[in-house]
This record gives structure tokens, C-alpha cells and sequence, in this order.
């Protein structure tokens, strides 16, 4: 099968096209065909070697975490045919190929409304943002959420996804974003090329997505009580996760986690119109360097999508 595969880390250059073995079955996996794969800032570090010490050394790898495709093996009550999207678990990625293994329960039915592309750039990210607001923040009908990062891939679902919990999210973007935020169902927008979210006081929570909104800041903008909760895997934040889930801080780190449940959960919010993803740009597998620098520049308006099968 044809992959997108590198064997040092490096710039994206370091990507390119081969043919390499179709994965075997496994017991308790299933394999998909994959139609579209979504990237994620995930793929970039891993590619750099900045996520080497968790997934090692140098060798073959394949990007790609969000897939959606058809199921080419029964997968526990999804049958082989059916057309679905999930998220691979591992750091080692795979998605970027014709065909991926993955467990079962990595897996869901594909939202019927969506297309392959959109689906897609569903799991990693709306799974990150439905379990950091729902989880981790604990998110209550009426509170205000400061939704720091909006305007990006996990961004872009953590508005629609506050409001669908009944919360009243403050999107944090730059300008040129500020009409799409609100389009999502933003509450109130803050457009940090003009004002300092940190300047922000009594919200219930903080999601601090991109990163420039860390616990000795954003505390000063919460109610007695509030929630943090950021996306960075920075050492303190790490440090601070695990205090937190002794019960010992208040600052917890999300650690998106592949769940069938959750991906039915995207599911019935986008069958029921609360949730529509946002795709900025559709690739093919020729140009993954292409939307590895886009997602580099930080600047990324929802998802990037490489299109495997049309
Ligand atoms: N812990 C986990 O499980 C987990 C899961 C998913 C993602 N993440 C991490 O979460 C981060 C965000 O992921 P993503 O997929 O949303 O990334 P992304 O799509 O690349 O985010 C790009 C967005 O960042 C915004 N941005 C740039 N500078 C900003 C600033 N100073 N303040 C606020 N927003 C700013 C940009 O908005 P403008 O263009 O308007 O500036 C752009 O829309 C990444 O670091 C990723 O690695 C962690």
C-alpha cells in the first residue's frame, strides 16, 4: 500500500511517498481503509524528534492519528463495510496510508451527514476539546469558559462544544478570526492582538488550548474556585496534572484519549446540527509536507485534511 513515511527527524522535508506492507490482522483490531486523515500539531513535533522521549529513536514512521475511511473486518458491532472515523491511539501514528489497523475501540460510526475529509478532522480534536470542557472542567450549564486558541483545530469544536454543554464560551483569537468564532456560537470574543486575556476576571473556568495562558496567569482571571485546565504538556503543567488528580491542585493537563463512546458523542452532536467541522484546507497525500508547515506557522483556521481515497 502507498504511505507517507519518514526514517529521520527532521523539517518536512524529511516526508515522502512509498510503498511499504498493508498491516496484518489482529485479534481485537480491525483494518481501514482510509479516505482521509486529518493533521495535527501531534505530527509535527513527533516528525521534529520532540516527542522522542516518549516514542524513541529514529526508524520508519507513518503520520497521521485521525482517520476516516470503510472497515475492511468486523470490529465488536461495527461490521466490515461500514464507514467510520477514530483516532489511533499510539504515538507512533499511521494514519497517513491506505490502510490502517487500529483497536476496535478506537473506532465509531461516521457521522452520516459528513463527508470522509470532514469526519476526519472529528477525532483528536473534538475529543480533546469534549473531554477537557466535560472532564476536566466540569463544565455547567450557564458558566463562562475562557477558550483560549479558538479559531484552531481543537479551538474551532471547543466553542461549538461549550455551547452545546450550555456553557458560555470567551473565544480568544487574533482579528481575522474573531467573525468565524463567532459564527460557532462564541459568547463573547477577546482578540488578543488588542487585549491580554489574562486581563479577563471572574470566569468559571479557563481552557488554555494555545498555550500563552499558563496557571500563574490564568488563575488570576478565575472565581473562587474556578477551573484550569490547559492543553500543553509542559513539565509543570504535567506536575500539576498529577497534583490535581490526587486532589492535591487545581490545574489539570488534558491527555486526549481515544474512546468509542466519545466518538459517538461527536456523532450525535453533529447529527443533531450542534457541532460542524471546519476544514481550511484538503490535501492529497503528494502534499503532507504542505500542511505539515501550515500547522507549523501556528496560524492553522480549524483543520487540515490529506485525502487518501476519493
Ligand atoms: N494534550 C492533548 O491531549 C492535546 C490534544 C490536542 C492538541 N493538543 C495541543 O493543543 C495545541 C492546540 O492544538 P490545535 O490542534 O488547536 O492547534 P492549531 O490548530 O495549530 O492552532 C492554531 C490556532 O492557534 C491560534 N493562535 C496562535 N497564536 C495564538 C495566541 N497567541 N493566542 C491564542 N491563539 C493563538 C491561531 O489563531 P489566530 O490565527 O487567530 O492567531 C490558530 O487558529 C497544540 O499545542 C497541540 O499540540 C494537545
Amino acid at each position: 500500500m502507498k504511505a507517507v513515511v519518514y526514517e529521520t527527524y527532521g523539517s518536512a522535508d524529511v516526508l515522502r511517498i512509498e510503498e511499504i506492507p498493508d498491516p496484518a490482522p489482529r485479534k481485537g483490531w480491525a483494518r481501514v481503509e482510509v479516505h482521509a486523515t486529518a493533521l495535527n500539531p501531534k505530527d509535527v513535533l513527533v516528525r521534529k524528534g520532540k516527542m522522542r522521549w516518549l516514542v524513541g529513536g529514529e526508524r520508519q514512521r507513518t503520520p497521521g492519528y485521525d482517520i476516516a475511511g470503510v472497515l475492511l473486518d468486523d470490529a465488536d458491532g461495527l461490521t466490515a463495510g461500514t464507514e467510520v472515523f477514530g483516532m489511533i491511539q499510539s504515538n507512533h501514528g499511521g494514519g497517513c496510508a491506505e490502510v490502517v489497523s487500529l483497536p476496535f475501540a478506537q473506532l465509531g460510526a461516521k457521522p452520516n451527514t459528513l463527508s470522509m475529509v470532514e469526519a476526519a478532522s472529528l477525532p483528536l480534536a473534538g475529543m480533546t476539546a469534549l473531554q477537557a470542557l466535560r472532564d476536566e472542567l466540569l463544565l455547567q450549564e450557564g458558566q463562562t469558559v475562557l477558550l483560549n486558541g479558538a479559531s484552531g483545530g481543537v479551538g474551532t469544536l471547543a466553542v461549538q462544544i461549550c455551547r452545546a454543554l450550555g456553557g458560555k464560551g470567551i473565544a480568544v483569537c487574533s482579528s481575522r478570526n474573531l467573525s468565524l468564532v463567532q459564527e460557532l456560537g462564541a459568547f463573547e470574543t477577546i482578540d488578543y492582538t488588542q487585549t491580554s486575556p489574562a486581563e479577563r476576571r471572574n470566569l468559571d473556568a479557563v481552557f488554555d488550548i494555545f498555550g500563552s495562558l499558563p496557571w500563574e496567569k490564568a488563575r488570576h482571571c478565575l472565581v473562587k474556585g474556578g477551573r484550569y485546565c490547559t492543553a500543553i504538556p509542559k513539565p509543570k503543567a504535567i506536575l500539576r496534572g498529577s497534583l490535581r488528580r490526587l486532589g492535591l491542585h487545581r490545574a489539570a493537563l488534558v491527555v486526549v484519549k481515544s474512546r468509542r463512546s466519545d466518538l459517538d458523542v461527536l456523532r450525535n452532536l453533529v447529527e443533531n446540527e450542534q457541532l460542524r467541522p471546519i476544514v481550511e484546507k484538503v490535501l492529497t497525500m503528494e502534499e503532507s509536507a504542505e500542511g505539515h508547515r501550515h500547522i507549523e506557522t501556528k496560524r492553522a483556521r480549524g483543520k487540515v485534511v490529506i485525502q487518501i481515497k476519493e
